[in-house]
């Protein structure tokens, strides 16, 4: 419709042209006086010649109708292309009027040019090899508007406009890369976007080989596993690449999407991996050439519970011996992957603090369990069977292979008596938590205004009956 519209002038210069022709007589009568004889001779050649540039003009807005493109339809040919054409379409009609109307030879025209557009072609030979690329770009679509291309390490950005001469790439840091079309079509670029918007990356770690690669496995992967930017599926994995005298190096390798990210994700990644190693007591690497005691003879037993306690804020104000005292009742746990800590509905008395690993927490109701968060080295679950006597809220399934301790309401009976503020510390934990599982039962099904946030005052008075606190 919009082209049949486009055709509209065209059409009605070419009636106003034949118009002209039908009228000729009368008008040949009138302009006589008007313009001399000369002119209105020469009007079969001026309306021959308007008519070629008239075709050519309704040709070019034809082309123009399908290279511009709308929201819902994509243009059907690239605008290098249209602009070819365009120029095509005016030549053959400058050619045909020279021929045809002007009577001029128009095969040795071209042949005298011919030395003159060798002359030229040879002087903008890069231009002229940008632009036939371009065309090639243009059919082979190897990349695409809105595609991230990387062409040479460090050289990458989002594909913003491809032209006749070149390609234009905006980058991270909100700069444009033109490259000429030549350059892009002849050499080896990655185009990250492609077959599917998803694609991988490795950010490779060395450990000591002291480290046992199957824990290694596991504390990095619960990095990966917690890290934002990081897709579900395909999931995230690690594994050895290679064993040297320095230690054993890792590639921890994950999955996303938007190449503009890149940097973003991996510094959550290698943000969260350094913690979780931090917080299961694994260095980095060390030179092998520098001397260094071995750990487990500066460790004594109990180091790594101890720091695991030091490092959350819920032990923050206890002193060395309290800590001491809590590492010496904590329960080593292994979950393997897919099974279940804690399930919902069972009577639990114990509390528990992840060292390696993530866990899924998900409440079991209707044939789907709706996950309600996700949880890392450092965070402990539990709580709130222990403190308030209630059966397990949820579930709490291992994402991974982990590690986790436990802590019984026995031991921790006492220091809640000792430290009431601890007491308050988990009642508010546990508001936070109940507060966040109610809108989501909310948001999964029971419509309706959202629920108020479960006071975290309310659970400890609870809790100090419940304590006899
Ligand atoms: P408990 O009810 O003893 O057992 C299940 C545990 O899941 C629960 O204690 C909390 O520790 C934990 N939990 C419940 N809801 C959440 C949540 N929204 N975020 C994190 N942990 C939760």
């Amino acid at each position: 419709m919009s082209a049949l519209r486009r055709l509209f002038p065209p059409a009605a210069a070419l009636a106003l042209l034949a118009t002209a022709v039908a009228y000729k007589p009368w008008l040949h009568a009138h302009l006589l006086h008007v313009v001399g004889p000369v002119l209105s001779d020469g009007f079969d050649t001026v309306v021959a010649s308007a008519a070629w540039l008239v075709a050519a003009w309704g040709g070019s807005r034809i082309v123009d109708a399908l290279a511009t493109g709308t929201a819902e339809r994509p243009a059907r040919i690239p605008r290098l292309l249209s602009d070819l054409l365009r120029f095509f379409l005016y030549g053959f009609a400058v050619l045909a009027i020279l021929a045809f109307v002007l009577d001029q030879p128009v095969t040795g025209l071209l042949a005298t040019s011919g030395v003159a557009i060798a002359v030229l072609g040879f002087a903008l030979r890069n231009m002229i090899a940008d632009i036939f690329a371009g065309i090639a770009l243009n059919i082979e679509h190897p990349y695409r508007i809105g595609d991230w291309i990387e062409l040479s390490p460090g050289v990458a950005g989002r594909v913003d406009e491809i032209n006749w001469r070149a390609t234009r790439l905006i980058t991270t840091e909100g700069t444009a890369i033109i490259v000429p079309n030549g350059i892009v079509a002849g050499s080896r670029f990655t185009n990250v976007s492609r077959p599917t918007p998803a694609f991988r990356v490795a950010v490779p770690v060395l450990l000591d080989q002291e480290v046992p690669v199957e824990r290694a496995k596991r504390v990095l992967l619960s990095g990966l596993m917690c890290a934002d930017g990081v897709l579900a599926s395909p999931r995230p994995d690690v594994v050895v690449v290679e064993a040297t005298a320095n230690g054993v190096a890792y590639q921890a390798r994950f999955w996303m999407e938007d190449g503009a990210r890149v940097a973003i994700v991996r510094d959550g990644v290698l943000t969260a991996i350094l913690g979780n190693l931090a917080r299961a007591g694994i260095e980095l690497a060390h030179q092998k050439r520098e001397f260094r005691p071995r750990r487990s003879a500066t460790n004594p037993p109990g180091t790594l519970r101890r720091r695991l306690l030091q490092q959350l804020d819920l032990f923050a104000a206890f002193d060395e011996a309290e800590i001491a005292e809590l590492a010496l009742a904590l329960r080593k746990r292994r979950i393997p992957a897919g099974t279940a800590a804690v399930r919902q509905g069972e009577p639990g008395q114990s509390l528990f603090v992840i060292a390696e690993g993530v866990f899924d927490v998900q409440l079991d109701q209707g044939a789907v369990p709706v996950r309600l968060n996700r949880l890392s080295p450092g965070d402990l679950f539990g709580e709130m069977s222990l403190l308030t006597g209630q059966p397990r809220s949820a579930s709490v399934i291992a994402g991974t292979d982990a590690v986790v301790y436990e802590l019984d309401k026995d031991h921790v009976d006492p220091v809640l008596r000792r430290r009431p503020e601890l007491a308050r510390l988990l009642a508010e934990l546990m508001a936070q938590r109940q507060t966040r599982n109610e809108e989501e039962r909310v948001r999964q099904g029971r419509a309706g205004a959202a629920p108020p946030p479960v006071a975290s005052q309310d659970l400890l008075a609870r809790l100090r009956g419940f304590f006899k606190l």
